[in-house]
């Protein structure tokens, strides 16, 4: 099979190497792609908003299955298109990813079904908004309704914070018409985990737990980014949890998107909340995390070729899904400064050490050949360096061993990935050595 893959980033070199893995890949296209994905696929200077120009590359070049990494693509509807035009693609349609695509809708799906998530309410204009604010409790969470990079959520402790928030969502569009409307919702506190799954339209079969580092430096301080590394599983995602999740989380919401009308198929990532009443969801996505997918698919022990034709038929209930035993730590490697500001540009040194290893990978984030044809840092996160062990904590020391090999002008990491794991281990009186 030809197989083109739509994105740039951690994510999509993630997909690209577990795609490369199946007996069924021929040949394999990413548009845009990276320097790092260059390796697995062949890739084309075409951006992911470009869906005319992708749907006519795909039937130029006989592409058998597309598959879409990033939520601005499926949110923008680039499945109906390729869809219309005869092409396989595996993502939701655009009536379907307005489960990512608006907040307002995923949380009148949630209170309309039963779905436990916090209390909230949407306002279009941002005198209501802030006359709500008068009588609310703090803190509380502000949501632009659209997507906005992952920036749209403001947590504020206290009015003074919150009506200038309502202002910068509302009035000065920080996050463009993403703020047209917005989410106004409870505080909740508890440990965060996400699950990714796969969904063909009727059932969902859920992939592993995965646990997030957002902020920017060591002990969860600084500002948030688009994640600093993460881990799966998470030992805080429990049996008991995930049988709460499966009966009144993930099929529910898969019912819910298909009694309304907008079956969805392709990848649910939950991002759920662990509070003392109970498991909540905080977020959907319509697609892979990233970096989630580079902890997650090196674990999956199916061919994803496989799963994903499976969803695209609805026929996810003959797949058995499985998953490694084996834990799996991702450290990403970033420019200094970055989410604010950071250089690029400068060559990255070391990457032949992971060539040919079984055991640690290098996904590229944001990297290109430079004119000279040496790889180069190109964004923030620059490589996510991925690592899998027999448990958490050697799959941890076999990440940060590996982080070494590589170097480049302003490389910045965080040194505490997946210290929850000790802390689990503390919870049950077990002494953290590492
Ligand atoms: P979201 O894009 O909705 O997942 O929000 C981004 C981040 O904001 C989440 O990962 C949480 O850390 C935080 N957050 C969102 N909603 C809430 C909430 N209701 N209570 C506490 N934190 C939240
Ligand atoms: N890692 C969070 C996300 O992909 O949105």
């Amino acid at each position: 099979m030809k197989i083109l893959i739509v994105g740039s980033g951690g994510r999509e070199h993630a997909i690209a190497w577990k795609v490369a893995q199946s007996p069924l890949a021929e040949k394999i296209y990413c548009a845009p792609g990276n320097a790092g994905i260059a390796e697995v696929a062949e890739c084309v200077p075409i951006t992911a908003m470009e869906f005319d120009r992708l749907a006519a590359f795909a039937k130029e070049n006989a592409i058998d299955l597309t598959i879409v990494g990033m939520d601005d693509p499926l949110v923008g509807g680039i499945v109906d298109v390729f869809e219309a035009q005869g092409l396989r693609i595996f993502g939701p349609r655009k009536n379907a990813a307005i489960l990512e695509g608006s907040k307002a809708f995923s949380k009148d799906l949630m209170k309309k079904y039963g779905i436990p998530t916090a209390a909230y309410e949407t306002f279009d204009n941002a005198d209501a908004a802030i006359a709500y604010l008068e009588t609310a409790k703090f803190p509380i969470v502000l949501k632009a309704d659209g997507l906005a990079l992952g920036k749209g959520v403001l947590i504020c402790e206290d009015l003074e914070t919150a009506k200038a928030g309502v202002k910068e969502i509302m009035q000065d569009k920080k996050f463009g018409t993403a703020g047209d409307r917005m989410v106004i919702e409870e505080f909740l506190t508890g440990r965060e985990v996400s699950v990714l799954s796969f969904v063909d339209g009727k059932i969902v079969k859920t992939m592993a737990s995965a646990q997030d580092h957002k902020r920017a430096k060591d002990g969860d301080r600084g500002l948030n980014t688009g994640g600093m590394g993460n881990f799966s599983p998470t030992p805080f995602y429990t049996k008991e949890v995930d049988a709460f999740c499966q009966k009144y989380v993930f099929q529910p919401t898969v019912d819910a998107m298909a009694a309304e009308g907008r079956p969805f198929k392709g990848v649910i990532f939950f991002g759920l909340i662990l509070t003392e009443d109970g498991p909540k969801v905080l977020e959907y996505n319509a697609r892979f995390g990233d970096p989630e997918a580079q902890v997650v698919l090196p674990r999956m022990k199916n061919d994803i070729i496989e799963v994903v034709e499976a969803c695209i038929d609805g026929t996810l209930d003959q797949i058995d899904l499985q998953f490694m035993d084996d834990a799996c730590v991702c450290v990403v490697l970033a420019s200094d400064g970055y989410p604010v500001s950071y250089q690029k540009g400068f060559p990255i040194h070391g990457l032949e050490a992971f060539r040919g290893n079984d055991t640690c990978f290098c996904f590229h984030a944001g990297s290109k050949f430079n004119e000279k044809g040496e790889i180069v840092t190109n964004g923030g996160r620059v490589l996510g360096i991925t690592a899998l062990g027999k448990d958490l904590k050697t799959a941890r020391a076999n990440a940060y061993k590996a982080a070494e090999w590589v170097s480049f002008d302003n490389k910045y990491f965080r040194h505490d990935i997946g210290y929850a794991i000790d802390e689990f281990d503390r919870s049950l009186g077990i002494g953290a050595e590492a």
